[in-house]
């Protein structure tokens, strides 16, 4: 990137100015950055700094409020089937511990309801309504053989579309994409009573757009693409190059929610977000073998990503796992609820002075002896990384783990008098236990 060089530190105008002039070379993928891509960045980019949160503590706690709240609520409400619940997951009868899930998971009419879903996510991504205010949209048809010109029925065709759209899926299928999908602004992709899988094919790209939601989708083995011309709305398409083969890339992208989908090996990263996105949840996840997870900021001279906000909740990252979940750059991330049973490597790691707030998770560390470092600084010597904020609340380590914080003890965070703690490491289990896409069927609870 041509910013490498750049000593002092310019307004965010002329980064605004440097990022469209560079566009092209930070791996967006567009081949020409033409009037409608120029518009749609400035766009995206108002959106994103109208998305951040000056106060993100207050997120925070307001997040772990939500979670004591729900939590309460669940324990007074099923004392019996709490009890019972514990051996298989779905056979038990619904219980909803998290107040995501409980905002809509344990009712038997989800399926007249599904726009319920869409004011429940919490955290940086809350408000994420996805296509609330448009029409349903149903994918009969799983080809995808037309990237321009897609044909009705198939998922290219709902998520290219200029207005809301809730997209549903008609039966289980597996989608192969041939190339990238290009999601429009106000889309949500529901799978819930279908199995749907993403897979064998190119990735799911977010690009300057907003107000996506993605729930109940299984997302695996997605591979690098060549590019070539895509349609990304119903006004324009336009060449594309080489897609990377991560599960979903966020750029430059605001309110996006990624609910209950399960990601394993792909290509390059699970989930990115990067190039000055912000307001993003994700959450109910079930992640499995992969090297590099989640990734939230590619570069170390991109001031963009200094908005990035992010809540990382009630995810299982599970067997297989190496590294990166997530690695963080500049922005402010909310890691709460998690249960990280398996990794190699490390869990969380960053560089470019990232807030990271860990917050109620359970770590289990690897039998390695070098590998039992929750955390991990780049590109950083102790002087400077001791000043980024760093640190770990409640969190239940297992196995040796450990959490090496940094910053001051005094932050802001933990003094303020609104301070509200999460839900200790402790109650992971019980959070988590749902995590990944859910058997939905009509006319049950899910
Ligand atoms: C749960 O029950 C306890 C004790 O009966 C009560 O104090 C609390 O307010 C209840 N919580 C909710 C959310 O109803
Ligand atoms: C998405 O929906 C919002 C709210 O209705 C609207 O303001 C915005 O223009 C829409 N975005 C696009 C790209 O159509």
């Amino acid at each position: 990137m041509t910013m490498e060089g750049l000593q002092t530190r310019p307004s965010f105008f002329l980064l605004s100015l440097f990022f469209l002039a560079s566009a092209t070379l930070s791996g967006a993928n567009i081949a020409e950055f033409d009037d409608h891509w120029q518009k749609k960045a400035e766009e995206a980019f108002a959106r994103s700094r109208a998305a951040y949160h000056p106060d993100p503590e207050a997120v925070t706690n307001k997040f772990n409020k939500a979670v004591h709240l729900a939590v309460s609520q669940a324990r007074n409400s099923t004392r019996r089937s709490l009890r019972s619940a514990g051996v298989n997951k779905f056979k038990g009868p619904c219980v909803a511990t998290n107040p995501i899930d409980r905002c809509w998971r344990c009712r038997e009419n989800w399926m007249e309801n599904r726009k319920k879903l869409a004011g429940c996510a919490k955290g940086f991504g809350r408000n994420a309504v996805g296509g609330k205010d448009g029409d349903f949209y149903v994918v009969t048809d799983p080809s995808d053989n037309d990237l321009v010109n897609p044909k009705y029925g198939t998922l290219r065709w709902g998520v290219i579309q200029d207005r809301p759209l809730w997209i549903i899926f008609a039966r289980d299928m597996i989608i192969r994409l041939s190339e990238e999908l290009m999601i429009n602004s106000n889309k949500t992709i529901d799978g819930r009573g279908a199995n749907v899988r993403i897979a064998y094919g190119a990735q799911i790209t977010l690009q300057f757009v907003h107000n996506v939601i993605i729930h109940g989708i299984h997302i695996h083995d997605i591979k690098p693409s060549n590019g070539g011309i895509i349609r990304d709305s119903l006004q324009h398409f336009g060449i594309r190059t080489k897609s990377d083969g991560d599960g979903i890339s966020i750029y430059g992208s605001s309110d996006i929610w990624i609910d209950h989908c399960s990601l394993r090996n792909c290509a390059d990263g699970l989930i990115d977000a990067i190039e000055g996105s912000t307001a993003i949840t994700i959450s109910n996840c079930h992640f499995t073998h992969h090297n590099d997870v989640l990734l939230f900021g590619a570069s170390d001279s991109n001031e963009h990503d200094s908005i990035m906000q992010i809540t990382v909740a009630f995810n299982h990252f599970g067997k297989g796992l190496v590294q990166r979940m997530p690695r963080c750059r500049w922005g402010f991330v909310h890691v709460v609820n998690n249960d990280y049973t398996q990794w190699i490597m490390y869990a969380i790691g960053g560089s470019q002075h990232p807030t990271i707030i860990s917050q109620g998770n359970r770590f289990i560390a690897p039998l390695m002896q070098f590998a039992k470092e929750v955390t991990k600084r780049d590109y950083a010597t102790e002087d400077v990384w001791k000043q980024w904020t760093w640190r770990s609340e409640g969190d239940l380590m297992q196995n040796g783990a450990f959490f090496r914080e940094s910053g001051s003890p005094n932050t802001k965070s933990f003094h303020r008098k609104d301070f509200i703690k999460a839900k200790p490491g402790t109650w992971v289990r019980r959070l988590t236990r749902f995590a990944g896409p859910l058997g939905c069927r009509a006319g049950r609870p899910c």
